[in-house]
């Protein structure tokens, strides 16, 4: 394993794995909730139909599944899985955190476990600090997981945001790997000002829970679309290009962009001021809408099961998400083909489709 002068190792993506709730709820069931069209969500959103969680399943259920599918894929044991990182704007509980439980569910005992208040720059946050651990050589292996239960957070009286989100789960394990190629540069933001933009008013310690803020409907999501729609077009972009900068590259030259699911229209703005054809840019959200965290892993274990990355590929992944938050990753791609063909063909695995 080579090192770079100052030290610092290479990190890559030893292994994928997804996980999503069986029960689809489509535009047309959406349509007998509220005043909304299929035809109004495809046109706006290109959104067919999400995935939500059964009644007995919290996000560290989803997280279990990915997790286990990432930690075969990777020939990992829990047991040598030194950090467990838990993107998530919806745990299971405020105590103990989502990654806690995941940890004791894995009996990946050794791991420092711990969640992320990313939104859905979360999976790219955490990808960016575990390079940063793996790098420094803190630690050997990461899990990183983007899991989300929105649907507990989701009110399906509002329209505006209702067609929008998703369950899911994805999860990826890092580990070193030789310099000049996996993770070559991690761009983070956030801008607090853009706050109210994308808020669940009640619940914490601001306006805890009471039978005021029940009655006012304050534990759910509420957004102002059209505010983060621009800012969403112009973070991704810029931060792509800044990663693809630093890489050494021209944002033309990416083989695989990943950008986060909130809308067809955002992902088609970000792909033309990238400058790239359609086949290179991964498209999903028809089938899962917004699953926030979960996205960009869930879209990536597509991508590597389906065999749509191969080793040398050049691959970005970019997010935004409330907070507001934002940021991107370019990495060569290193897993072997055949790697992932196996974890697809084992007994278990998740079907890819790939568009
Ligand atoms: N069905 C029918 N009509 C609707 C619906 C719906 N589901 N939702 C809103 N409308 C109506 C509005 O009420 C409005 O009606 P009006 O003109 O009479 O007031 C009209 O449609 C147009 O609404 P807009 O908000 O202008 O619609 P827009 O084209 O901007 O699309 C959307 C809305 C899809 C939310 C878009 O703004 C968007 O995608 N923004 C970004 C949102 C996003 O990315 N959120 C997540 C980011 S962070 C995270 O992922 C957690």
């Amino acid at each position: 394993m080579t090192r770079r002068p100052d030290g610092i190792r290479g990190t890559t993506i030893t292994g994928t794995g997804m996980y999503v709730p069986d029960r689809v709820l489509t535009n047309d069931d959406l349509s007998r909730l509220v005043d909304t069209s299929d035809e109004w969500i495809v046109e706006r959103t290109g959104i067919r139909e999400r995935r939500i969680a059964a009644p007995d399943q919290a996000s560290s259920d989803l997280a279990l599944i990915a997790s286990r599918r990432a930690l075969a894929m990777a020939g990992v044991d829990p047991a040598d899985v030194d950090h467990i990182m838990v993107a998530t704007t919806t745990p299971d509980r405020i105590l103990p955190s989502c990654a806690c439980t995941l940890q004791q569910k894995l009996g990946g005992t050794r791991a420092a476990a711990y969640d992320m208040f990313a939104a859905c720059t979360g999976f790219v946050f955490g990808m960016g600090i575990a390079r940063g651990l793996v790098g420094s050589g803190i630690a050997d292996t990461v899990l990183v997981v983007g899991v989300e239960t929105l649907s507990r957070i989701v009110d399906y009286t509002d329209r505006n945001t209702c067609v929008l989100f998703g369950d899911g789960a994805g999860a990826a394990v890092l580990q070193a790997c030789d310099t000049g190629v996996g993770v070559h540069a991690v761009d983070m933001h956030s801008d607090g000002e853009l706050g109210e933009v994308l808020e669940v008013p009640a619940g914490i310690s601001r306006n805890p829970a009471s039978d005021d803020t029940v009655a006012g409907r304050e534990h759910f999501i509420r957004m102002q679309g059209k505010k983060l729609y621009p800012f969403a077009v112009r973070s991704m972009a810029e931060a792509t290009q800044r990663c693809a900068e630093q890489a050494g590259w021209d944002p033309s030259e990416i083989d695989l962009l990943i950008p986060h699911q909130a809308n067809l229209r955002i992902i088609e703005a970000v792909r033309e001021r990238l400058g790239l054809p359609a086949e290179k840019v991964y498209v999903n959200i028809d089938r899962y809408g917004n699953t926030s965290s979960a996205s960009i892993p869930i879209a990536l274990d597509e991508c590597v099961r389906g065999g749509r990355l191969k080793p040398g590929d050049k691959l970005g992944l970019a997010a935004f998400g409330g907070g507001a938050t934002w940021g991107a990753t370019v990495m060569t791609w290193t897993l072997p083909l055949e790697r992932a063909r196996r974890a697809a063909a084992a007994p278990g695995a998740v079907k890819a489709t790939v568009s």
